[in-house]
């Protein structure tokens, strides 16, 4: 997959006939000479625009000189190849677009070739994901609520499992192993729960009801879920706060309707508050903040 994919793209890059173009900008050439390896955020057959950058924004002769003459640097790529025939006058053109292009932009890491991690379909924020997690059953669901925040939330027993910060999820293990191996997170867990914060669950073993999952909806890509067990209907929702630094936690009950639901801080993120008191309609919200 990956030789093929390679191959095709030297063939495109090499065969490709120059378009004669009247005005030269550094955008049309960079597509004309260079797109066919280099992408902004990320590797594919040569390094991203961002790591371009960053080697030589100040250094326009040293650019010139590895584009006419590149060599064999990084481990496991093609060597790149020579690119004269362009032209001091537009490689310098090119090389203001590559600055200009990749202004702001963050590398996102391509691991071995886990098109699963690093497709743009997988950067999308919020992003909803069916998978095997760790620490959770088999009808996990893995939401990215923003760039930083997540959570995985257990559809077999209708609770929140934990909630981590960093980068979202790895699916590699599950992809190659055709949904057998479990997504690896991506960052630091700063909460699990162990309850659940609705106490139907403190009844005695034998007159607890199972919750049964009753799926999720989406609004603005994030999911409500919802749930039943025994008299009561449940819903949660999880979103950032405004600043995107928090998360916000609202519940809605309806039947038979507990008194307050519990939470627990954990050292890496405070709760606003542990015991909650649902309103006349049995709603509440709470507030989850990582700790500095
Ligand atoms: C056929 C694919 C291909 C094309 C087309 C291509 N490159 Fe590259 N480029 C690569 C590869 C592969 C590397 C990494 C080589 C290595 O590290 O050994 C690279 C590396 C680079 C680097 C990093 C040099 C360093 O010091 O690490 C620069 C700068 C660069 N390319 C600029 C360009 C520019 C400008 C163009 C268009 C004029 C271009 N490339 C076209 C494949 C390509």
């Amino acid at each position: 997959m990956h030789g093929l994919l390679t191959l095709r793209i030297i063939v495109l890059a090499t065969v490709l006939p120059a378009i004669p173009l009247s005005a030269q900008d550094g955008k049309t050439l960079f597509t004309q000479h260079c797109a066919a390896c280099h992408l902004p955020d990320r590797q594919l057959v040569g390094p991203s625009l961002v790591e371009v950058s960053k080697l030589y924004s100040a250094k326009i002769d040293e650019f010139l000189a590895w584009c006419k003459k590149p060599i064999q640097k990084r481990k496991g790529v093609i060597q790149m190849p020579p690119m004269g025939h362009v032209g001091d006058p537009n490689l310098k053109l090119i090389h203001a677009h590559i600055l200009e292009a990749s202004k702001g932009l963050k590398e996102i890491k391509v691991r071995g070739l886990d098109p699963f991690y690093a497709s743009p379909s997988m950067r999308k924020r919020p992003q909803v994901q069916r998978l095997f997690m760790p620490e959770a059953g088999p009808a996990a669901i893995a939401v990215a609520v923003n760039d930083e925040l997540h959570y995985c939330w257990d559809a077999g027993e209708c609770r929140l499992r934990y909630i981590w910060k960093g980068d979202f999820i790895d699916g590699w293990a599950v992809w190659r192993g055709n949904g057998n191996g479990l997504a690896k997170i991506q960052g630091e867990v700063l909460l699990r729960e162990e309850k659940n914060p609705v106490p139907y669950l403190d009844l005695v073993d034998s007159a607890r009801p199972r919750p049964k999952f009753l799926g999720y909806s989406l609004v603005e890509g994030l999911p409500t879920f919802r749930w039943r067990a025994g008299k009561i209907e449940v819903t949660e929702t999880i979103r950032p706060t405004s600043d995107g630094k928090a998360l916000t936690r609202s519940f809605a009950v309806t039947g038979e309707i507990p008194s307050a639901l519990k939470f627990k801080s954990s050292d890496k993120m405070s709760v606003s508050t542990e015991s909650a008191v649902l309103d006349g309609n049995g709603r509440l919200t709470v507030t989850l903040t990582p700790k500095p």
